[in-house]
């Protein structure tokens, strides 16, 4: 089922998340397609089932495939041996670090993870970005027959929806921050109604810069108004 919405539809006080699900009448949960123009695009996905847990020791063999698959070890940090793997996620997946990390499932398979965070938590980091106040998230499926079939902007849709926003409440602004050559990840979120903001390089433990681009998500407008 497709929905769509002109902007101007959206009723005052609600969301572009909450009026399309006024629309879809409880027909299943209501995923985003293309937030990025006029109308705004919905769907709901009778094909697809999104799911995310958290993850595990148990998922390091699979996350370090994933980061050393060619289209993601071109954009993600480092940590490409199975002992970076393990030392790097190890302790945030023990609950001793700021950070959650999820695996991501389709129709019951793991095909990639994501992670979310207080910027706060990570001064560094948010000096660099300028945006304490926010959360941030950072993704990837390392699946390769999963990329470019409109699965990551519905999987991070589930994601900030269900799991970001309800833990963090109250919360203004989810942020990412891909490289600038980042196409792919760029259209992602405009497709998730981010705006681009500033640009800023951004060290990389592996000694690389990278010159990323600032994407904010408001989530009263997009998201959820209210608890
Ligand atoms: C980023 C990622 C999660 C997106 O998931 P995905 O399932 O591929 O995304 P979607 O299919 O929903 O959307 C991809 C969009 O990018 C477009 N795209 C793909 N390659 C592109 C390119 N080289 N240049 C421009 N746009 C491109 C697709 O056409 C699609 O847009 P469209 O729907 O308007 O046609 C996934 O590609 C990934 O894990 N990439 C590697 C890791 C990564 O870059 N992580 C982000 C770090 S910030």
């Amino acid at each position: 089922m497709r929905i769509e919405l002109t902007r101007a539809e959206v009723p005052v006080g609600l969301s572009w998340a909450e009026a399309a699900a006024r629309v879809a009448e409880g027909r299943g949960p209501v995923l985003a397609e293309d937030l990025s123009g006029d109308p705004l695009r919905f769907s709901v996905d009778e094909e697809h089932r999104f799911a995310l847990r958290p993850m595990t020791p148990g998922d390091f063999p699979d996350v370090t495939r994933w980061v050393n698959t060619p289209h993601v070890a071109t954009w993600w940090d480092g940590n490409r041996s199975a002992e970076q793997v393990t030392a790097h996620y190890g302790p945030g997946v023990r609950g001793e670090e700021a950070v959650r990390y999820w695996i991501w499932e389709v129709n019951g398979r793991s095909v990639g993870f994501c992670q979310d965070y207080r910027i706060a938590d990570h001064p560094e980091f948010a000096l660099l970005c300028g945006r304490p106040d926010a959360i941030g998230f950072d993704y990837v499926i390392g699946e390769p027959a999963f990329v470019d079939r409109g699965l990551g902007t519905k999987l991070l849709w589930t994601f900030l929806r269900d799991l970001v926003v309800p833990a963090y409440d109250p919360v203004s602004e989810v942020f990412a921050a891909p490289d600038h050559r980042n196409t792919r990840s760029l259209r992602v979120l405009a497709k998730l109604g981010a705006r681009q903001g500033m640009w800023f390089d951004e060290p990389q433990s592996d000694g690389r810069v990278q010159t990323v681009v600032g994407c904010s998500i408001d989530v009263a407008t997009v998201l959820r108004t209210r608890p």
